[in-house]
């Protein structure tokens, strides 16, 4: 039986929309959300974050956020990004993912949905 209580496996999980649409409708990987994912998975990797108990970058499909993209969104804190640039990548790994500090600048705006 499992316990409201357990700790779950991973500490943190990163989603990164990876969407690609063929019409040339807006998506996130227009904007090389695919460098940024690659981008946090070596960071979280050289920083020694990887693994269970700690952090899981994963790939996702639209994540229906898409007028604020490029996207991606924290778990547990339920906190989603909207980055430019590998800085922003960078920042977003060693403040929230190794720190637990919301990078308040990069918060995508709440009202930006699909
Ligand atoms: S295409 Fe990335 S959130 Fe929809």
């Amino acid at each position: 039986m499992t316990s409201a209580n357990s700790t779950s496996y991973f500490k943190r999980h990163i989603f990164f929309c990876l969407n690609e649409r063929k019409n040339n409708e807006a998506c996130c990987a227009q904007h090389n959300a695919q460098a940024a994912f690659d981008r946090c998975k070596t960071r979280v990797k050289e920083l020694g974050l990887a693994g269970p108990g700690q952090v899981r970058v994963n790939k996702a499909g639209c994540l229906d956020r898409c007028s604020g993209g490029p996207v991606a969104v924290v778990y547990p804190e339920g906190v989603w990004y909207t980055y430019v640039d590998q800085t922003d990548i960078d920042e977003i790994v060693e403040s929230h993912l190794q720190n637990g500090q919301v990078v308040e600048r990069l918060v995508t705006p709440e009202h930006l949905g699909r």
